[in-house]
């Protein structure tokens, strides 16, 4: 059996794809392997979400060529965005002898066989119709708690900065009822979270069943199902999702709503389709709703003509919200896009990179203050396994055995609303089940007692 290992970059829709493809590829006789070096087939699932991330592939590329010297017939693949964005360029290049795009995936068997020294494979046609619905994913370790499920694929969207419209082509929904027997299967198989994704999941509709309706379906799965989604557009996240929300204790508390910018004039230039007002309405009522709900977002900095006014915008619409947590970049130009033709990348890379300083500082500042606000508080968390860090103590390294000491292990799992949790589990100590500590999977109520800025330090309640 010929033996395949592959890398996954950038969102958890490539994870998802990553699970898609092993799958495909043990169907058509080949082996999984975590050991690069025993690999016949390394492949990268690759981003192309900013020039960084394309960077780091190249770099990659180089090591897995590596591996040639000692084994001759070694096939290098790209897949994913970045196979899609620069198709042939990749084969001319000389370095991958095979490029698959996200919607090709189920022509990589043949592909495989075709290889051969000289002769590269590329398939990177988009499609139309492909939601990989009918292939059952070959799940990566993350801890058999969490599963994500890929509801729709694609972009209808094209804000003018971003290359997924590109990469990833239209916008097309899943059947709902392969979705729902998913999530059945990760349930039975003992996952008690699944994550719903898209890149627009507000806009997922399937005969009649838009994205609400898919929620509610998911949740009935079991209430020890926790039920989580990525990503909502603030222009599409509807009254009626939050009030779906709401009616189901195990839809977890936490939504997060990319706000890219909190200046009118550039959000209409990122063709996001909101203003700053629209936005804060909906922020509104989502706490309005659900005051317990943790709310996160992404944020680009020195996007094209950004003034430093408009820069202070996005500041203040941060300190507004009070994020829980946030992913912050400064903007990266993709070929091709709307923006790259049409408006100079023309903030210098030293403002971009001050900017973006100033806003990570002051986002660390809201993650601290969040978590302070939820010391004395008591929350359900959905035990993940040993905490990694040691976090208790901190920074003493990776325990992924957890802290063994005195009958207490370290574990750690999240608030409904997204935040990490750690603690002390013991097999006597209040809230203990007589069997002995807890296990992955299991729900446990904590009691906050400290926090640093990205984790919430508890105590079994
Ligand atoms: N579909 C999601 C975003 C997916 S990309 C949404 O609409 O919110 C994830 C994040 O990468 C984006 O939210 C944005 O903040 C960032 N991003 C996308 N294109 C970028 C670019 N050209 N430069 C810098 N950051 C970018
Ligand atoms: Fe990109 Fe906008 Fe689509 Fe998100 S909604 S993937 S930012 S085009
Ligand atoms: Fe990157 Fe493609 Fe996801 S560009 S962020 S891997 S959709």
């Amino acid at each position: 059996m010929k033996k395949v290992y592959i890398e996954t970059y950038g969102c958890q829709m490539n994870v998802a794809d990553t699970e898609v493809v092993f799958s495909i590829l043990a169907d058509a006789g080949y082996a999984r392997t975590e050991e690069i070096a025993d690999a016949d087939v390394i492949m990268a699932n690759t981003c192309s979400i900013r020039d960084n991330a394309e960077q780091r592939i190249w770099g990659r590329i180089e090591h897995f060529r590596s591996f040639r010297k000692k084994r001759p017939g070694l096939v290098v693949g790209i897949l994913g965005c970045m196979a899609e964005r620069l198709k042939d360029a990749l084969l001319d290049s000389g370095k991958v002898d095979l490029v698959a795009g996200p919607d090709a995936y189920r022509s990589l068997p043949a592909l495989l066989s075709a290889v051969s020294e000289g002769h590269p494979q590329i398939n990177v046609e988009l499609s139309r119709e492909e939601t990989y619905g009918d292939i059952k994913p070959v799940r990566l370790d993350r801890g058999g708690v969490s599963a994500f499920i890929s509801i729709m694929r694609g972009c209808n969207n094209v804000c003018s900065y971003c290359v997924v419209p590109y990469t990833r082509g239209a916008e097309r929904s899943r059947d709902w009822k392969s979705i729902v027997r998913e999530a059945c299967d990760c349930f039975a198989a003992g996952y008690r979270e699944v994550t719903l994704l898209g890149q627009n999941v507000d806009s997922y509709l399937f005969e009649d069943v838009d994205f609400a309706d898919l929620l509610e379906k998911v949740a009935e799965v079991s209430p020890l199902l926790r039920v989580r989604f990525s990503t909502s557009h603030p222009k599409d996240i509807s009254d009626k999702l939050i009030d779906t929300m709401a009616r189901h204790s195990n839809i977890c508390r936490h939504i997060h709503l990319p706000v890219q910018s909190g200046n009118d004039r550039i959000l209409e230039k990122m063709r996001r389709r909101y203003n700053r007002e629209w936005y804060l309405e909906r922020v509104r009522r989502i706490r309005s709703v659900m005051p317990d709900c943790g709310i996160t977002t992404d944020a680009i900095v020195g996007f094209c003509s950004e003034t430093e006014d408009e820069f202070r915008d996005t500041l203040s619409i941060f300190e507004e919200v009070g994020y829980d947590a946030a992913f912050m970049f400064f903007y990266s130009e993709r070929p091709g896009t709307l923006a790259a033709r049409n408006y100079p990348d023309d903030v210098p890379q030293e403002v971009k990179t001050r900017r973006l300083e100033e806003l990570i500082s002051l986002q660390n500042r809201l993650s601290l203050e969040s978590n302070r606000r939820d010391i004395g508080r008591e929350y359900e968390v959905l035990v993940e396994g040993p905490s990694k860090k040691g976090g208790l103590r901190g920074g003493d390294g990776d325990q992924r055995e957890g802290d063994l000491r005195g009958g207490t292990v370290q574990l750690c799992g999240r608030t409904s609303s997204n935040k990490m949790c750690v603690w002390e589990d013991s097999a006597e100590g209040p809230g203990a089940q007589g069997s002995g500590a807890h296990r992955p999977g299991d729900y446990v109520r904590v009691r906050v007692t400290d926090c640093t800025q990205a984790t919430l330090i508890c105590e079994l309640a």
